[in-house]
């Protein structure tokens, strides 16, 4: 089996599908090569991410880890989502093949950017705490 039972059902129940209207922070990021885009929604009440939502228009591995990144974040302190790593990610998820990692990468740097943006609302400059946003070229 290529993909693990988590990244099927992650990935075919995509949690925390959506939008935020009234959002604190929102990211977007693409992978030039293959094309696909994230979006991400951040809500956060004195520093814990109370709500998170995102869309992804991309392959099913970037549905499903964008879908996890949103579980392990959501009613989180955003120390914990600025330190979330794409591995992290791909361990929840019980592992992606190789050729996917990519996609993995695409999610932690959505929720970065979604960061960014509520950092910089608050006239704070992200770069050092959030650092620089790669959109993966792989
Ligand atoms: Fe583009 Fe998965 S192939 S993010």
């Amino acid at each position: 089996m290529l993909y693990s039972e988590k990244v099927l059902d992650h990935f075919s129940n995509p949690r925390n599908v959506g939008e935020i209207e009234d959002a604190d922070g929102i990211g977007e990021v693409g992978n030039a090569k293959c094309g696909d885009i994230m979006k991400m929604y951040l809500k956060i009440d004195k520093g814990i991410i109370s709500d998170v939502k995102f869309k992804t228009y991309g392959c099913g591995a970037a549905v499903a880890t964008s879908s996890m990144a949103t579980e392990l974040i959501k009613g989180k302190p955003v120390e914990d989502a600025l330190k979330l790593t794409n591995q992290a990610v791909v361990e929840a998820l019980d592992g992606l093949p190789q050729v996917k990692i990519h996609c993995s990468v695409l999610a932690e740097q959505a929720i970065k950017s979604a960061l960014s943006d509520y950092y910089t609302r608050q006239g704070i400059d992200p770069l050092p705490i959030v650092g620089e946003i790669k959109e993966p070229e792989e």
